[in-house]
């Protein structure tokens, strides 16, 4: 486990698959210790997580019709594996405290404030972003930066479908997206591992790509709280650290706005972020990728394809120099 602990006093644990997940989630188990802080608060943990677990509703069932436009063929991992193994660093940094943790997070009543430059600010609830355009079902790949990725059957719908909704003035050069701080039921935001409320942001374009989904559900369920209920975005030629989780706002804005581990560590982590097999973390390669489901101590690495093998977002960087844009 590499962490590097920057001079505004932030530590960063993204570390890369170099070792085996074995080896390596034992370790994150070690920062878990450390980030607790005790035994007492430990089983303090221990219960908040027991309650989490009594109060979980049975998953609900999304119904969507499938976007064969939007299906790669891989192998898709197994639900178990994208449900148990996550980033979502509000409720801890080691990946198995998402779904230990979240389901203290209260998902319903819900809603999403979308402010800033558009003619038509408007605040929606979860029915209504349910029925505003007709959901579908999209497999796509999702690579973290750390070095991992896997294949999910999302459910949603372009985020454009949103966007056209607002009006957009023509000041709305790039998007915010501030995602839910509740400090009760976020045990990881005790540790300021980064400044909470998580954000993330794209360009308008990028935003308005028909890939970037507005993302309800997984494997025709909702979303699971780990996963990011109610509501993230998935921009799957991205680091995964670019598709917020819980999003509670999103901002129109005209300049390029803060998001949250640029501003933790602008030189790892890039705005653009684009999956780049080229340009490597400055801690690790990106040139290959684990995916998980896959693992075993002999499996090969997978070649990590250039924005991450959509290559219909090419244009949107044509003539940019994607080292320095990172
Ligand atoms: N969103 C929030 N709010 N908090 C987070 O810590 N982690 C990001 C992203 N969205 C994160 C987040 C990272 S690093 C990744 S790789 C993906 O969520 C993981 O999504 P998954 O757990 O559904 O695979």
């Amino acid at each position: 486990m590499l962490i590097k602990r920057q001079p505004n006093g932030v530590d960063l644990p993204f570390a890369s698959e170099i070792t085996p997940r074995e080896i390596f989630e034992s370790r994150r188990s070690f920062i878990q210790k450390i980030a607790v802080g005790s035994i007492a608060s430990a089983s303090l943990l221990e219960m908040a997580s027991r309650e989490a677990f009594a109060a979980s509703p049975a998953p609900q069932k999304l119904a969507a019709r499938q976007n064969t436009s939007y299906v790669v063929l891989d192998k898709q991992t197994p639900y178990e594996d994208a449900t148990t193994y996550n980033n979502y660093y509000e409720f801890g940094t080691d990946k198995s405290n998402p779904a230990r943790y979240a389901s203290a997070l209260k998902t319903r009543p819900w809603t999403v404030s979308i402010e800033g430059e558009v003619k038509k600010p408007m605040t929606l609830d979860i029915d209504s972003l349910l029925k505003l355009a007709p959901l579908e079902e999209r497999v796509y790949r999702l690579r973290c930066v750390e070095g991992w990725s896997m294949v999910i059957p999302w459910v949603g719908y372009s985020l454009s479908e949103l966007i056209k909704k607002v009006e957009p003035t023509s000041n709305a050069k790039y998007v915010q997206f501030v995602t839910e701080l509740d400090r009760d039921a976020m045990i990881g935001v005790r540790r300021r591992v980064l400044d909470w409320p998580y954000t993330e942001g794209l360009r308008i374009d990028e935003a308005n790509h028909p890939l970037t989904m507005l993302t309800l559900g997984m494997y025709g369920e909702v979303l699971p709280n780990q996963n990011g209920a109610p509501v993230r975005i998935i921009v799957p030629w991205k680091y995964g650290f670019k598709s917020a989780k819980s999003i509670v706002k999103i901002r129109f804005v005209k300049d390029q706005p803060s998001t949250a581990w640029n501003s933790a560590a602008p030189n790892e982590y890039g705005f653009y972020s684009n999956v780049n097999p080229q340009v490597n973390h400055p801690r690790w390669s990106q040139a290959s990728e684990r995916r998980i489901g896959e693992d075993g101590f002999f499996t090969k690495k997978r070649p990590t394809l250039m924005f991450n093998g959509y290559d219909q977002v090419a244009s949107l960087y044509s003539g940019m120099d994607l080292k320095k844009y990172f």
